[in-house]
């Protein structure tokens, strides 16, 4: 059902527009049924959540599982998961300002999972698919862990309600759309740069020695830093350097 009343208005005033489920297989696949440019999904639970790199998300009642499909209109997409990272912390950060939060650890971990205390809140799964011949959409998926976490084998995980941030979905939702809304802006009109330079001051890994596992190998070394194609620099001990695309971080490694 169409609910733009779950939007910021400053969302509405720039055309997006929010169709809600209560349930649904995933919010990333409704919104590439649905195919409207500026179209954000909200689910209250979702039967099929995907993750990164083929797990499942978990997602039962009380979390926040949202998409927002974009018409592609170039090559580069990834920005937009960026974008997307930067727009959840800006939200998680204005609600532990309303609560009042403040003795936490919140930061961005490469590519873009949202971290409090070392423990993983959020992630995001971009998708990009043509559409037809001449189009591709690109479908930013986000889950953010409000009520409730899902421990997984993979990593610890935390919610909002576990430090004290006991907002809704709903009400984290409409301070997203606000906080994408302005940082899309802000991309559209300054580019790549000024995104990752906010998101950058959002990074607590940098210049640390990191353990990063890839489909196929598990590096160690130091995180030099964020390329201008948003991949991992790592600074091996061989003092070789080497440029990571995709992968994860792993939290506590061992
Ligand atoms: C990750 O593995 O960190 C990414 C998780 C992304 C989960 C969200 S929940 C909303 C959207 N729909 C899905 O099926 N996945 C994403």
């Amino acid at each position: 059902m169409i609910m733009n009343n779950l939007l910021h208005k400053i969302a509405i005033e720039n055309n997006y527009q929010a169709t809600h489920f209560t349930t649904i297989d995933s919010t990333n696949d409704a919104a590439f049924k649905i195919a409207k440019n500026k179209n954000w999904i909200i689910a209250d639970k979702q039967e099929r959540g995907r993750g990164r790199r083929g797990r499942i998300w978990q997602s039962p009642i009380g979390n926040l599982y949202t998409s927002l499909l974009i018409y592609a209109e170039f090559n580069h997409n990834i920005i937009f998961s960026y974008i997307a990272g930067l727009s959840l912390i800006n939200t998680v950060q204005y609600f532990a300002d309303i609560y009042n939060i403040s003795n936490f650890h919140l930061s961005l971990k490469w590519p873009n999972d949202i971290i409090i205390d070392n423990k993983k809140l959020s992630g995001i799964l971009l998708e990009v698919k043509p559409l037809n011949e001449e189009f591709k959409v690109c479908i930013i998926g986000m889950g953010v862990n409000i009520a409730t976490n899902v421990e997984t084998p993979q990593y610890q995980t935390i919610c909002l309600h576990d430090i004290g941030i006991k907002c809704t979905s709903l009400e984290f939702f409409k301070m997203l759309s606000y906080y994408w809304t302005n940082n899309y802006n802000l991309w559209q009109t300054k580019g790549n740069e000024i995104i990752r330079k906010k998101w950058l001051s959002h990074n607590s890994y940098l210049g640390k020695v990191i353990k990063i596992k890839t489909d196929s190998q598990m590096f160690e070394g130091t995180f030099i830093k964020i390329d201008e194609n948003f991949n991992c620099v790592l600074g091996l001990a061989t003092n070789e350097l080497i440029t990571i695309n995709t992968g994860d971080i792993l939290l506590n490694a061992t």
